[in-house]
């Protein structure tokens, strides 16, 4: 499984945002919207292989979207949006997962929550770092993470946890956190998924 986790300094984290205004009412939450998408959906599919957590260190709460079970999830920003404040209008107090929909849970908590999940190799996806992703050992059948901030980076206390993880970078260009997510999943489809066969022109198409 590869993971992302999207660290929300301001993000709201109970779903109080206006649909209509959802940038300028949410501390930003469209932010780490945008990066569910990246990291879960196709032009035609779900990436089920990939699980997303939004930490919204706000609460501290944190939203796990996990691509094996959930369903109805839709491209655009409003239908993510309404999704999200539906979830976050539970009232989850545990600090482990709670399932609040298929596929959805939430927890008090942050970061934390998330790197204590289970083992995995855990990178930083980091503008500094002096490693790239291409160089970087990513053995295919491990579980994967990476963390990343959101437009306003790390806050101290994820920098903090992050310290001793290692860092690595994706270019020499800081781009957006969603755009991040979707360079590492084509570096990771290079290398491990073949997605679509190779289509040569005038061969006969498969049975
Ligand atoms: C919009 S950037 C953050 C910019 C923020 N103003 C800052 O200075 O940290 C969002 C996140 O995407 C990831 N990111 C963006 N560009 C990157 C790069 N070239 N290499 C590694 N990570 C990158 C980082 O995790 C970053 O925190």
């Amino acid at each position: 499984v590869r993971s992302f986790v999207v660290i929300g300094q301001k993000a709201n984290a109970f779903g109080d945002w206006l649909l209509d205004d959802v940038p300028g009412t949410s501390g930003r939450i469209d932010v780490l919207l945008r990066c569910v998408r990246a990291a879960l959906l196709t032009a035609h599919g779900l990436r089920q292989d990939t699980c997303v957590y939004l930490v919204l260190e706000q609460g501290p709460r944190i939203m796990r979207i996990d691509g094996r079970t959930v369903q109805f999830l839709r491209p655009d920003e409003r239908a993510l949006s309404v999704l999200a404040k539906k979830v976050l209008a539970n009232e989850v107090t545990a600090p482990s997962f709670v399932d609040v929909k298929p596929g959805i849970a939430l927890a008090r908590g942050g970061l934390e929550v998330a790197l204590a999940e289970g083992p995995r190799d855990v990178f930083v996806l980091d503008e500094r770092a002096t490693v790239d992703i291409r160089d970087a050992a990513l053995p295919r059948e491990c579980d994967v993470m990476f963390v990343l901030g959101d437009h306003l980076g790390f806050s101290e206390e994820s920098r903090r946890l992050l310290a001793a993880l290692p860092a690595i970078g994706i270019g020499p260009t800081s781009v957006h956190a969603d755009d991040a997510v979707a360079i590492v999943s084509n570096e990771l489809d290079r290398r491990y998924r073949l997605v679509l066969s190779p289509r040569v022109p005038g061969a006969p198409s498969e049975p």
